[in-house]
């Protein structure tokens, strides 16, 4: 190598690097190598373009993680939490968790009911659907009855429940909205109840109001119709946020295994859990209360692990650091973190309702710590909420504006997630920013406003 060639080397800057310096074509896969330094760059600048996450407040799931965390996410890397043979430690700290958690949620025998990890709560509510579908299947063979038309009644919930109705070739008997009603009610779950009805899914924390579901309510109802006709209908309850909440917040809430209907609760760890992406939970009531069909058994060790779970290999370290959150904050430090959370959206929601051109939807009160409005209807406000989601993107925040499913699609409401690492410091900037974007909507109303039919898809998890 000439000298000079090596001068140019260790002196250039890697935004001359030809990966940097020129128009790539990033459609087709690379001929070349590439400096890792540029590629680095390259790739990172790119991430730029993503936002903020801290400022994302339409997402339910962890932006903010501690330095040990970080630290186990780089120990764990490496580690495929599928190799029980090989990590033993990591499937010992996740049947740890599966029975903390069984604990929490009040499970009878917690020490020895089924429940595993998953990628998150979708996964785990296709796992503790498909326990509903095989045993009310069992039940009918049994009976010498058909097994052709399986159904589910739910509230409104999140798209995982349509995936899995449609995937599962099951029909789902999702309640409506009706007027001021946003919430299945005991009531609307016995109009649809029948013998083919394989369970009942409310939701802790429904994902369009944040809201809770009334769980014990539905039960009494369940048992109120078994008691008269002999139907007995299970219950799964999707606490995706909640089921990391209300045990913390208000431990004498009952919607969990102490309801003897509950045969089955998902969460998701990245959520409310406190733990970095890619983490949920499913746990049963009892081991009896998953089909011994579902399990399969791996050798372990020279010994018999039972699995059940959709995918194969995934990362151990979310499951790792989901333990070390368990251990570091205990049942006082989720309290304390949540608390915060619930104090600065309530505030949140009053700063908002003092604005005077909103209705408060959730107040941050009877649900998880958010909150949520739309637009009153009789103000000029000069704008709509999808441009207020636009227009307050300038100064970072990411909230979502959207549509209320069926049937209330007339309702535009935006909803604001307020978790841990939103600190009131945090919320107060968001207050002023707000209040300086409808000024500047008032002094200039928007003419031709972002259309609500287009920008009404709902996908925020
Ligand atoms: C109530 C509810 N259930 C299920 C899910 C899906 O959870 P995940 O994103 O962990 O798969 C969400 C996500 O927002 C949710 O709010």
């Amino acid at each position: 190598m000439l000298q000079n060639e090596v001068n140019i080397q260790s002196i250039d800057d890697v935004f001359a690097d030809e990966l940097l310096d020129r128009k790539i074509n990033n459609n087709l896969f690379p001929t070349n190598e590439s400096n890792p330094s540029a590629a680095y760059q390259l790739v990172s600048d790119e991430l730029i373009l993503d936002g903020n996450s801290r400022q994302n407040l339409a997402t339910f799931c962890q932006t903010w993680v501690d330095e040990n965390i970080h630290k186990i996410m780089d120990e764990c890397i490496d580690k495929n939490m599928i190799d029980k043979d090989e990590y033993p430690q990591t499937a010992e700290i996740e049947d740890r968790c599966v029975r903390m958690l069984a604990d929490l949620w009040n499970s009878p025998d917690p020490e020895n009911t089924m429940g595993c990890s998953t990628t998150g709560s979708s996964e785990a509510a296709m796992l503790g659907g498909m326990a509903m579908k095989w045993r009310w299947r069992e039940k009918r063979r049994k009976e010498g009855k058909s097994t052709d038309k399986p159904n589910l009644i739910c509230g409104p919930v999140q798209v995982c429940w349509h995936k899995f109705a449609k995937y599962w070739d099951i029909e789902l008997r999702e309640i409506p909205m009706e007027g001021d009603r946003l919430l299945m009610t005991p009531e609307e779950v016995l109009a649809r109840a029948d013998e083919n009805t394989i369970g009942v899914v409310p939701t802790l924390g429904v994902t369009f109001t944040c809201q809770y579901e009334p769980v014990k309510a539905i039960a009494d109802a369940l048992d109120q119709l078994e008691a008269e006709t002999g139907l007995d209908i299970p219950m799964h309850v999707d606490g995706a946020s909640g089921a990391f909440i209300a045990p913390f917040v208000e431990p004498e809430l009952e919607w969990d295994f102490r309801i003897p209907r509950v045969k089955s609760i998902n969460a998701s760890g990245h959520k409310y859990g406190l733990a970095p992406l890619g983490v949920g939970w499913v746990v049963f009531r009892e081991a009896s209360d998953l089909p011994e069909d579902l399990i399969f058994r791996v050798n372990y060790l020279g010994g018999d692990m039972p699995t059940f779970a959709l995918n194969f290999s995934r990362p151990g370290g979310q499951i790792v650091a989901q333990y070390y959150n368990f251990l570091r904050l205990g049942k006082e430090g989720y309290k304390r973190i949540h608390e915060a959370c619930y104090n600065s959206a309530q505030y949140l929601s009053d700063e908002v309702a003092k604005m005077g051109l909103f209705d408060i939807i959730y107040d941050g009160r009877g649900g998880i710590p958010a909150m949520s409005f739309s637009l009153k209807k009789d103000v000029e406000a000069g704008f709509n909420l999808f441009d207020l989601s636009d227009a307050i993107r300038a100064r970072g925040w990411q909230i979502a504006a959207y549509s209320m499913p069926s049937n209330r699609e007339d309702l535009v409401i935006m909803r604001i997630l307020i978790r841990h690492g939103v600190s009131h410091d945090m919320v107060d900037l968001l207050v002023k920013d707000l209040k300086r974007t409808i000024e500047k909507f008032q002094n200039f109303p928007i003419v031709n406003s972002v259309d609500e039919a287009s920008a009404s898809t709902f996908n925020h998890g």
